[in-house]
This record gives structure tokens, C-alpha cells and sequence, in this order.
């Protein structure tokens, strides 16, 4: 069969070099893809968000399967869009994606169907939302209802610095007409994990855990950004936590979507605070996490593609995901002043080396052919992830790889994983 993945970034070489290892596959396809993503998969020119001329890509290839990495395309409705066309698609409908589009839903769904998530009130009026800060004690989160790319969400440790956020969202307009609405909620303290599973609307079938860390700099600090590295599994996950998780969240958020009308296929994202045991969900994403989904498809021993396929026809029941014992561990490297301002362009160097190491795979992320060179193209370079037996050596392996990469215009944690080992 034929796959189009569409995407560029880690997530989407994760997505294709694990695809193509199906012995279902005879050809990948990924749009736009990136240099990286080449040597798994053959790029098309369509920028992912062009779902008309994904529509006509699809239709003119005959491709059997696709497979959607982000969510703008998702938030524009791609694949309500391919099944019209009777083309079959992996992804969350425009609707079901609200999960992750729009925050005031998902935070209205979590309240009316009692899924443990932070005390919140949701404001379209600026007035209204100053004077409920005025009543409630900080610290706070301020959210953008819709989508940020990741920087609508800003903790706000004073009264003065939530007027000021609300003011810059809502008046100042710095996230356009995302902010127009906002949520307003309690910080929560604890320990962040990414929990992600598979379902069909009615079965969930739950990825291995993982920890991703938002933050730029070493122990958490610093401003948030897509995502710095992430490792699977999370120790931090044990057997009971891991049934509450499933069993308060995962399951009654499908059922309850399944009641409002909407039946959610896809990726299904919980990013969740772990507090003294108990799980809260800081947010849902409508798609695999990125750089989650490196270590997770490094671990992934099952043939995926049955399971897409599973998700899309709702015949997931029954299925199971063989995974590796090992644990892996993904290290991002970035362009030096991401998440701000950064230069693209720059030649990586060392590439091949990396390469030829034994358990490690460079997953791209923001890279291009340039005079045949490869070159940074995006704040996310590349995602350094190996695989090994204990967490200890696998960090140790990933950090003796991106070494190799070393370069002072690009920048990487050099604390990712480290969490993991507290845990065991
Ligand atoms: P979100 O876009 O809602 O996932 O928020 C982005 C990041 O902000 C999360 O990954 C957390 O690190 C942090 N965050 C969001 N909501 C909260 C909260 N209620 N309490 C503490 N941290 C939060
Ligand atoms: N790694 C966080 C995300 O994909 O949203």
C-alpha cells in the first residue's frame, strides 16, 4: 500500500520511518517532509495546511492511507475533507480536534462530565476577566482559547503579571483572534507526563508513558517552547496511577465526546500534572506529541499500520502494541535563540557520524538541503533519540551522539532524563 504522512517536523519522520518498516508499505509519501524525512519517504511540495492539493496529491497517487503529524491541518478540517472523497485518513475530525483547538471547550467538556482537570472560568469580556483575577488568588494560568503554537499559555505568579498577560492576549491582540476568548485557571504544582493513546470512539488502546520537558533550560526553567527532549517510559507512571489515568480521564473523555455527538478517531494526548499521586489534565492535544513520538515509535515493536487502519474502520477491540523493554530518550537540538528569534541556514556537521552509530537515530525536525549540504530550517533542528537497557545508558548515549553535533549556533538541555532517574 501506499502512505502519505502529512507533516514536516520529528514527529513526522518518527511517523515515517516507523511506517515504512511495515511490510504492508511499499512507498511513503510526506508533505511537505524535510531533509531528514527524504531517506524514509519521498517529500512533496504541499505545505501541510494545503488540504485541496493534499486532496488532489491523494487522489492522483491513489494512496491508501493517510496519516496526519499536526494539528493546523487537522484545525482546518483535512480530514473531514478526505472522507468526503472517500480517501481513507488518519486524524481527529474538525470537530473531535476541538479537543486541542479551542481550550474552553475541552475545559467545559472536563467540567460537565467531572474529568479531574484545574479550578477554571472562561472570559470573551476583558473587564470580567480583570475583576475575577482581582478575586482569586495567584498564582494563575492564562490561556489563549485557540491555537499558539505552544506559547498561549502563560503562568502568571502575580495578580499584576495576570492583568498584564490579559491585557497584552486580549487588548494587545499578541496571539490574534486565539486570545478573543481566554481561560483563566489555578496553577497546579506537581510533576508533568504526556499520556497518549489510540482509539477508535469507543476502544483506547494507550501508548507506553512518556515525560516530555517544555522548558528551555536545564531544571525546568526558562520559557516554554514545543518541547526540548522526551524519554519512555516515565518511571514516574506506575501500574496505579497509570489504571487512574485510563480510567478517570482516557475513557470517560471519549465516552463523553461520544454523548455530545462527536466520535474521536486518532491520537488522543493527555498532557497531565501529577499531583501527590492523583492525575489532572492541563490540556488535551488532538495528535501524537512532538518529541514524544520519537521515543515512543523507537520502543514501538507492533506493525503500526494495522492499527491506523484499525482506528479508522472502529475495529480497535482486541488489539494489543508489543513494545521494547529498553528505554529510549530523545535530546533536541535547536537553533541558538529559539523559541525567539534564530538564524536558519546554518550547515550541521556531523551528521554521518551520528548516523553510523549502533541504537541512535537522528529524527529531523527543522532541516533542508542546501548545495546539497543540510542546513537548519526551523527552531527544532534535529531529535537525537536512542535506544538502550537502562534509562541511565540510554541518556548517556544520546548525549554521546548530539556531542558529536556540537556547534555554538545551535543548542541543546543537558538535563533530559535526567527526572526519570528519581523515580527509580
Ligand atoms: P497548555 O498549553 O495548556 O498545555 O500549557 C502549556 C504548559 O503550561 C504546560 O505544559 C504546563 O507546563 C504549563 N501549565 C499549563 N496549565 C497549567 C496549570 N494549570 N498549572 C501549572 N502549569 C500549567
Ligand atoms: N510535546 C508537546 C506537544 O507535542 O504538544
Amino acid at each position: 500500500m501506499k502512505v502519505l504522512v502529512i507533516g514536516g517536523g520529528g514527529r513526522e519522520h518518527a511517523m515515517c520511518w516507523k511506517i515504512q518498516q511495515s511490510p504492508k508499505v511499499e512507498r511513503v509519501y510526506c508533505a511537505p517532509g524535510n531533509a531528514g524525512i527524504s531517506k524514509n519517504a519521498k517529500c512533496i511540495d504541499i505545505q501541510s495546511t494545503d488540504i485541496e492539493a493534499l486532496v488532489r496529491f491523494a487522489k492522483a497517487e491513489e494512496i491508501n492511507l493517510t496519516v496526519v503529524g499536526p494539528e493546523q491541518p487537522l484545525a482546518r478540517g483535512v480530514t473531514d475533507r478526505f472522507i468526503e472523497e472517500k480517501l481513507k485518513i488518519f486524524g481527529p475530525s474538525e470537530a473531535a480536534a476541538q479537543i486541542e483547538t479551542s481550550k474552553a471547550f475541552s475545559k467545559n467538556l472536563m467540567r460537565k462530565h467531572d474529568i479531574p482537570t484545574a479550578f477554571y472560568s472562561t472570559f470573551y469580556d476583558f473587564d470580567e476577566a480583570m475583576n475575577w483575577v482581582r478575586d482569586v488568588k495567584p498564582p494563575l494560568v492564562v490561556k489563549a482559547d485557540g491555537l499558539a503554537s505552544g506559547k498561549g499559555a502563560v503562568i502568571c505568579k502575580t495578580e499584576n503579571d495576570a492583568l498584564e498577560t490579559l491585557d497584552s492576549m486580549m487588548r494587545g491582540k499578541i496571539f490574534g483572534d486565539a486570545a478573543d476568548c481566554v481561560v483563566i485557571e489555578e496553577f497546579l504544582e506537581g510533576e508533568e507526563v504526556s499520556f497518549i493513546a489510540f482509539t477508535d470512539g469507543e476502544t483506547v488502546l494507550p501508548l507506553e508513558t512518556s515525560q516530555d520537558h517544555k522548558t528551555l533550560l536545564d531544571g525546568d526553567h526558562g520559557p516554554n517552547t514545543g518541547g526540548m527532549g522526551a524519554y519512555s517510559p516515565a518511571p514516574v507512571v506506575g501500574s496505579e496511577l497509570f489504571g487512574k489515568i485510563m480510567d478517570r480521564i482516557m475513557v470517560p473523555v471519549v465516552r463523553a465526546l461520544r454523548e455530545e455527538g462527536i466520535r474521536y478517531k486518532g491520537f488522543l494526548y493527555a498532557g497531565l500534572m501529577i499531583k501527590d499521586s492523583e492525575p489532572f489534565v492541563l490540556e488535551f492535544n488532538a495528535r501524537l506529541g512532538d518529541p514524544e513520538a520519537q521515543p515512543l515509535l523507537m520502543r514501538m515493536k507492533s506493525d503500526i499500520v494495522p492499527i491506523l487502519n484499525a482506528v479508522i474502520d472502529e475495529e480497535l477491540s482486541g488489539y494489543k502494541i508489543e513494545w521494547m523493554n529498553q528505554a529510549s530518550v530523545c535530546v533536541v537540538m535547536t537553533s541558538k535563540g529559539y523559541p525567539g528569534d534564530y538564524k536558519k541556514g546554518v550547515v550541521i556537521r556531523g551528521l554521518e557520524e551520528v548516523e553510523n552509530m549502533d541504537n541512535v537515530v537522528l529524527f529531523h525536525a527543522g532541516t533542508a538541503f542546501k548545495d546539497r549540504e543540510i542546513v537548519s530550517n526551523g527552531g527544532r533542528v534535529l531529535g537525537v533519540t536512542a535506544i538502550d537497557n537502562t534509562i541511565k545508558d540510554t541518556i548517556d548515549l544520546a548525549y554521546e551522539a548530539i556531542e558529536k553535533l556540537r556547534d555554538e549556533k545551535f543548542y541543546y538541555r543537558t538535563d533530559i532524563g535526567k527526572k526519570a532517574l528519581t523515580h527509580i
